[in-house]
């Protein structure tokens, strides 16, 4: 998230690149959220600007959080003004949230320096989530630090302390929750094997842009990182979990997601007949399906699946006259399907069209394959490879897949839901970056300087008072009213509507702006690092090995 080399046309270079990390940029930063659009793409080790969040969107199918934050009962202040912007699934934890059902929240740190400002959003998020009464887990990414990073073990220990001392001062409550250091998580490690022996190197390349030349190391904690993100699922049972982090991370989020289908046991999916349908042809054969039951059903009374004789001629017949709706989602033509899905209902023949939901053994054992069988109530036929069910629903189906799997020893993984924070711009502009300390305030500065950074920022103000007052100031190009938003104003939402409205009438003037916002800083940080202090107690009650004496390579600078 601290990276400065801007990697604009693909994904990530892989090892010894990462030493860039602490160079200086050269363009002074010029990337505005209204710039020019830069190729998108993801890294996680790469470029941390991102040119339009909403090119995430079409780009990367993540989902714009508006869609969902009417799901929130209380949502988060990051939620109400858009610092919270993307997310994947997130509907997922929002019911579980609404309903009183479990769910968890995790995210991860890499120590590579001190835990700044842009930092807290995602140690907010976590707690946040734990308030909502959801499980809630922090963990220091000590082997992706190494790895990737080059951190020696030594700088490891303390970055990792600092960090850990901001999330407890924050309210983390680590009796309730959990945190801990990737490389002392044994289930964690052992999970990640698992998990890496469904993933391949040709997947890396493509989703890392790694080659020959990237470390072993490095793709180990690529790894790791997929088994942090189901941890939670693991240490209790399968349930809705949120991934709070930049969008950076989201290549790591969508390989989690895949990785999680592909240790399942059992695929559950809806079926007709003998043959399989892919999504567009099921849509179809549904419709010819439902008409032409229908039109049974108003012969003899009712609908009854067991009762209807359609076949799939007569579906076949129906759909040759059907004209497909056109359907505004990627990757769904119906009308090219129409004439698969034909295909296929001509060759069924005579064989009777019946709803059912089919399970595929994917990676069961023997034995849980005979417990499934035994676990499906109602009318079921048993085939080669899979198990058709007649009398279950779709999510009944589901569930009877989740318990056989935990009762035989597998996982029974959901896929992990993410939210999306957009990135804190530099107090000088460009990208907030750890590597250039004006451009950032770290959660270990002196108040003083703090507040003198917060004077010394960037603003979106005119060049004279006389304009100012004139055409109203930029509040939405400035990182001043950026810090009120994301930090400063805390829940307090009429403070935040008041510096906008102040500032885009022309009402205010950035160098008041900047003196009331220095002044919350330093309140902050005061505040912070007396919470911080009293933190060292809480964290050296807890399990975590932070001086690890652990033999390694030194780092590499
Ligand atoms: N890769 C993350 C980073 O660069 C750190 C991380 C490791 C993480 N494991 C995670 C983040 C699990 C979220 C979830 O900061
Ligand atoms: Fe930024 Fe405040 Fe100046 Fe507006 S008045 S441009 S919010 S510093």
């Amino acid at each position: 998230m601290d990276e400065d080399t801007p990697e604009k046309t693909g994904p990530a270079a892989s090892g010894p690149r990462d030493e860039t990390a602490g160079s200086p940029r050269t363009d002074g930063g010029a990337e505005r959220a209204d710039g020019p659009t830069e190729d998108v793409a993801l890294d996680p080790w790469g470029s941390a600007s991102i040119g339009d969040y909403a090119d995430l969107f079409a780009e990367f199918g993540i989902e714009a959080f508006d869609d969902v934050a009417d799901d929130v009962t209380d949502p988060h202040y990051l939620m109400r003004r858009g610092v919270i912007f993307g997310h994947r699934e997130y509907d997922a934890v929002a019911e579980a949230m609404a309903n009183d059902e479990p769910f968890a929240a995790l995210s991860g740190f890499m120590p590579t320096g001190d835990p700044h400002i842009g930092h807290k959003l995602v140690f907010d998020e976590i707690i946040w989530h734990q308030e909502q009464g959801g499980d809630a887990f922090g963990l220091i990414a000590d082997l992706e630090a190494h790895s990737a990073r080059g951190m020696s073990w030594d700088e490891i220990d303390e970055h990792a302390r600092n960090y850990l001392l901001s999330l407890l001062a924050l309210g983390f409550d680590a009796e309730e929750g959990e945190l801990y250091r990737q490389s002392d998580n044994r289930a964690v490690q052992d999970l990640g094997f698992e998990l890496g022996s469904k993933a391949n190197f040709s997947e890396f390349e493509a989703i890392y842009g790694f080659d020959g030349e990237t470390n072993i190391s490095h793709m180990q904690s690529v790894v790791t990182q997929t088994a942090d993100i189901l941890y939670p699922q693991l240490v209790d049972e399968p349930k809705p979990t949120v991934i709070p982090v930049g969008p950076d991370q989201d290549p790591h989020v969508r390989l989690t997601r895949d990785l999680a289908t592909r240790v399942r046991y059992f695929k559950v999916t809806e079926a007709f007949a003998s043959f399989e349908l892919d999504d567009a042809e099921r849509r179809l054969v549904r419709a010819a399906y439902d008409a032409l039951a229908a039109e049974s059903a108003a012969d003899d009374g009712e609908v009854d699946d067991a009762e209807t004789d359609v076949r799939c001629e007569d579906a076949a017949a129906w759909l040759a006259d059907y004209e497909p709706p056109e359907i505004d989602e990627e990757s769904v033509d119906l009308a090219a399907a129409k004439s698969t899905a034909l295909d296929k209902l001509r060759a069924g023949g005579k064989e009777p069209l019946r709803p059912r939901v089919r399970f595929f053994d994917r990676n069961a054992t023997e034995e849980a394959f005979e417990a499934l069988i035994g676990a499906v109530d109602g009318e079921k036929r048993v085939f080669d490879g899979h198990v058709d069910a007649f009398d279950l629903t779709r999510g009944e189906a589901e569930s009877v897949a989740r318990e056989v799997e935990i009762d035989h020893d597998g996982f029974g993984f959901r896929q992990p839901s993410s939210i999306y924070h957009r990135f804190m711009t530099g107090l000088t502009g460009g990208k907030m970056s750890s590597s250039i300390p004006a451009s950032h305030i770290s959660l270990l500065d002196d108040p003083e300087d703090g507040s003198d950074k917060v004077k010394a920022a960037t603003t979106g103000g005119r060049d004279t008072a006389e304009k100012q007052r004139e055409l109203g100031g930029e509040a939405d190009d400035c990182p001043v009213y950026e810090l009120y938003a994301y930090l400063l104003a805390g829940d307090d939402d009429e403070l935040t509507k008041t510096v906008y409205s102040e500032c885009v009438n022309g009402e205010r003037l950035c160098g008041g702006c900047k003196e009331q916002a220095a002044e919350l800083m330093r309140e902050f940080l005061e505040d912070h690092q007396e919470k911080r202090e009293e933190a060292e107690e809480l964290l050296d009650d807890l399990d975590i090995d932070l001086d690890s004496d652990r033999r390694g390579t030194g780092g590499e600078h």
